[in-house]
């Protein structure tokens, strides 16, 4: 017994006692970091005068750590979509917030602060190229004043035939609506108390086998309740060490999970339920608050994952 059990799910509840293999080569969308830097702060982890004095190395080290992620996931066979990077907007690396894609639908972001806003006109531009190629379906959007920042605030539950959404700092909960409308599923908000941990992605990592990585104070009393009565047994505490190394900020493919920092004692829980783990070093983006999984923006979920 998984001890997932919900109210909310219409599927039958999967309960795999090994991590699912990949179902399908996963597809993503990554954006070189050719202009990223640490220029503003919309977040605790943003400091423009540390980063200055150590500027060129630590772009130097993001360009590398961002190289290897990609061949990570060539590695792990996925296939890689670009997003054309921009001057001028150095947080456009992070797809993750672009928007989110369930069954080839994107519902694009609104983001909270004028320092991304920019971004949106290009995100409108790579997903209607998308569309063209067949890679998306339609573009969808939140009422104006609906502040969303995609894929890191709504992260599709397969097993549980729901999204996660992430509230209270960056995404409103207004959102949700919008989400349910249109991909037609149910959402579980989760309330973000924490500014360092400003997206969900940053506090909560979804692995294959419905297990749940997540880091308990970034949640509210009632967040914390909610992911004890839904994910049950199957949730991983993450310590102080990891979440302050953004290692909560993860991806998993099947078995595999790309993370920059695991510590030893999550390497082993993660390890013993039949998990491997690739560490990349993207230090470099957590002097912006964010790691793998922000780096990225899956385009091939599926409301029914193919099992097999
Ligand atoms: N500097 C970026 C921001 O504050 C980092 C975004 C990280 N993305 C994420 N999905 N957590 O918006």
């Amino acid at each position: 017994d998984t001890g997932n059990a919900t109210p909310v799910s219409t599927a039958p509840q999967a309960a795999p006692s090994q991590p699912l293999p990949a179902a399908s080569s996963p597809r993503f969308l990554l954006s070189a970091p050719d202009h990223f830097t640490v220029s503003y702060s919309i977040n605790p982890w943003m400091q423009p005068q540390a980063w200055a004095p150590q500027a060129e190395r630590l772009k130097q080290d993001a360009q590398w750590g961002w190289q290897q992620l990609r061949q990570q996931y060539e590695l792990l066979g996925a296939q890689i979509e670009l997003q054309p990077p921009v001057a001028g907007l150095p947080d456009m690396v992070f797809t993750a917030n672009a928007g989110v894609v369930l069954d080839g639908k994107v519902l694009l972001a609104r983001y909270a602060c004028p320092e991304r806003q920019g971004e949106e006109p290009h995100g409108q531009a790579i997903f209607t190229a998308l569309c063209r190629q067949g890679v998306i379906q339609s573009l969808h959007y939140t009422p104006v004043g609906v502040p969303f920042e995609g894929a890191g605030d709504a992260i599709w539950d397969a097993q549980r035939q729901l999204f996660w959404c992430g509230y209270g700092q960056r995404s409103s909960y207004a959102a949700r609506q919008t989400l349910e409308a249109v991909f037609q599923t149910p959402t579980l908000a989760l309330e973000l108390v924490d500014p360092r941990f400003y997206h969900l992605d940053t506090c909560f990592c979804l692995l294959s086998g419905g297990e749940v990585i997540y880091y308990p104070p970034a949640f509210s009393e009632v967040g914390r309740q909610q992911l004890a009565a839904v994910v049950g047994s199957q949730l991983i505490e993450a310590g102080e060490d990891d979440a302050l190394h953004l290692g909560v900020n993860s991806v998993c493919i099947g078995q595999d999970i790309v993370m920059c920092h695991c510590s030893p004692a999550l390497k082993a829980k993660l390890t013993a339920l039949g998990y491997r783990v690739h560490v990349i070093p993207l230090g470099s983006f957590n002097r912006s608050g964010g790691a793998a999984y922000c780096l990225t923006l899956r385009l091939d979920s599926r409301r029914r994952a193919t099992l097999i």
